[in-house]
């Protein structure tokens, strides 16, 4: 009889240990949730002009908390990117961004988004829109490279 109880509880407790297992599975390897903007968020308007301050401003917090990734000039090709082997598009395509509101990258620049870390409370409102200015200003001066030094 007792030979048959502890036969039970090992069966049972083997059946907890592959089912905490089973649960636990999914969560490891899940797919990463769909990234999705909320409306009003994504209508969300931008308050602050692209005026060379409020560029200024965007540049100064880009060349801290984005350049790494995003690359000094916007090509999405910063040091970290590369090390990461993170594929990031070029902002200074046009047609990169010409999708996204100014809301959606606000949203996405605060919240962050996949491997993309969030900018969070670093930077205020005006700052955040700062930024979003900034990102536009690549594409602005056209599908330029950066000035080249002078060839010898
Ligand atoms: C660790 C690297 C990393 C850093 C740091 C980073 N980003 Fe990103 N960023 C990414 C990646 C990767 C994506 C693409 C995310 C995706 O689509 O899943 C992205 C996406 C974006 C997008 C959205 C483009 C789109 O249409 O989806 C914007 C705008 C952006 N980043 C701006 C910034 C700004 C501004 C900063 C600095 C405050 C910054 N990023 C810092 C890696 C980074």
């Amino acid at each position: 009889m007792w030979k048959y109880v502890s036969v039970l509880s090992i069966l049972v407790l083997v059946g907890l240990a592959a089912s905490a297992q089973q649960s636990q599975k999914p969560a490891d390897n899940k797919p990463p949730g769909e990234f999705k903007i909320p409306p009003e968020a994504a209508a969300q308007t931008n308050p602050v002009k692209p005026n060379p301050e409020s560029i200024a401003q965007g540049k100064k917090v880009y060349g801290y908390d984005c350049a790494m990734c995003h690359g000094a000039d916007g090509d999405g090709k910063g040091d970290l990117a590369v090390e990461m082997k993170l594929k990031i598009p070029d902002y200074r395509d046009p047609e990169s961004l010409k999708d996204r509101t100014d809301g959606e990258l606000f949203y996405i620049i605060q919240k962050g988004k996949g491997d993309m870390p969030p900018e969070g409370d670093r930077a205020k409102p005006d700052g955040l829109w700062s930024l979003v200015n900034y990102v536009r200003s690549f594409a602005k001066k056209g599908a330029s490279p950066p000035e080249k030094p002078p060839s010898p």
